[in-house]
């Protein structure tokens, strides 16, 4: 039977400026999944989605294509509302691990389904994986029941998800077409909604760290999803973070399982605990249960019960000790004064080059590489304190991390003036 359309032909009204219709979107997408258009093909289609955008109907239209080439999730059988949180991804930004525990002792179901990193920013299931024995990978029955019974899981997305997403993140991570605003909201969007959540909240990060640095462009990629999970009934809600800096003291992976755990404590850097607290209350508000205060629930205790049930239901052993490294190195300050900057993405690329990232998606991660930050803007510093511990297995990856660090601290002789770390709220 011939194609209604062709390939080339939609290329080239795309790259034309010209608009494409939800028929053709589904086509594209459809063939795209199934292989018949060819990757060049959806390279070049990215490319031309990459400087000309999509209107609100294209952007739909390919979002629901995307979510139509997979299975979607179904969670109405749980006894308490789903909602689920979603980060664009920076460094050092372990949210995840300390709030859908929280959550679940606040009352609700979270499905978390979570990625790998991939350059300098870090994946919540490589994290998790240095816990002694955890799996990230559940099938659909083992994931339910652990809804039901312990009220949050964080694994990893089965294929099943939107594939077609999967593909086309591939290929735009070669290609360079990654940084798309229409093309990251329908790559988040399509997976959220397909995984069946009652209700989500975004966290858009902004600043060096973050995928979209610019603080403009990242409220329109917030008003973007929000505007994507209303069209298909998702209640949504974005905040916009400050990834100008890194979140907390550690970046890597057990150094920021071990800084979770101190959050799930009652401790913790004062930045992880303020937006795990915040992300919580917009959870529980979309849910309807905004009569429950997440500070009176971590401080008593019982999201750490939810967090040691969660990781020994897939079989991690919360009381195993964690990975240790085989080699430290020290970076120190030069100078007495107040730390000014710290920048983020400098301090990713650090964490990666020591182990704790990958630069192929099918690279091992080291559990015990990364970076400890000893002191963050604001703090007084003296001239030989430590400022950074480096941590790997390998020690010949250390003057790489080291140059990486080259730059990325300023020594000022006042405090700084801080800036939020929430900088925004679009619903
Ligand atoms: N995360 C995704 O899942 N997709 C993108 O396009 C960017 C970040």
């Amino acid at each position: 039977m011939a194609e209604p359309f062709d390939a080339l032909e939609l290329i080239k009204l795309k790259r034309d400026g010209g608009t494409l219709s939800p028929a053709a979107i589904d086509w594209l997408i459809s063939r795209y999944a199934s292989g018949t258009v060819a990757d060049e093909q959806m390279a070049a289609m990215a490319m031309a989605v990459f400087f000309h955008g999509l209107n609100g109907a294209e952007l739909s239209a390919w979002t629901t294509a995307m979510i139509n080439t997979g299975d979607r999730m179904d969670f109405s059988g749980l006894d308490r509302p789903t909602v689920d949180k979603h980060s664009t991804g920076g460094v050092g930004d372990k949210i995840t691990l300390p709030l859908a525990p929280l959550v679940a002792a606040c009352g609700l179901a979270v499905p978390q389904l979570s990625g790998r990193g991939l350059g300098h920013t870090g994946g919540t299931l490589d994290k998790l994986e240095a816990i002694p024995g955890w799996r990230a990978t559940l099938t659909n029955e083992a994931m339910l029941r652990q809804l039901t019974e312990v009220g949050a899981v964080i694994c990893a997305a089965g294929s099943g998800l939107a594939p077609a997403d999967r593909k086309l993140y591939a290929l735009r991570d070669v290609t360079g077409t990654v940084e798309s605003i229409p093309l990251i909201a329908s790559s988040i969007m399509s997976k959220k909604i397909a995984e069946g959540t009652g209700a989500l909240v975004l966290d858009v990060k902004t600043g060096s760290g973050a995928f979209i640095t610019d603080l403009d462009r990242s409220r329109q990629l917030a008003r973007t999803m929000v505007g994507l999970g209303a069209d298909a009934g998702l209640p949504t809600v974005a905040l916009v973070t400050d990834m100008a800096t890194p979140l907390g003291r550690a970046a890597g992976n057990a150094v920021e399982v071990a800084e979770s755990i101190e959050v799930l404590a009652g401790g913790g850097p004062a930045d992880v605990v303020e937006l795990t607290l915040a992300l919580a209350r917009e959870m529980l508000a979309l849910a309807g249960r905004d009569t429950v205060d997440p500070a009176d629930v971590l401080a008593s205790g019982r999201a750490m019960d939810v967090w040691r049930t969660m990781i020994a239901a897939q079989g991690g052993d919360p009381d195993a000790p964690l990975p240790r490294p085989r080699t430290t190195e020290q970076v120190v300050a030069d100078q007495d004064g107040y730390l000014s900057r710290l920048d983020a993405l400098p301090v990713g690329v650090a964490a990666w080059r020591l182990g704790a990232g990958r630069a192929r998606k099918e690279d091992p991660v080291q559990a015990a590489a990364g970076v400890l930050m000893h002191a963050k803007p604001g703090d007084p510093i003296a001239a030989g304190q430590p400022l950074f511990t480096l941590q790997t297995d390998h020690p010949d990856l250390i003057p790489r991390a080291v140059a990486a660090l080259d730059g990325a601290w300023a020594v000022s002789d006042h405090p700084p003036s801080a800036g939020p770390l929430i900088i925004d709220r679009i619903d």
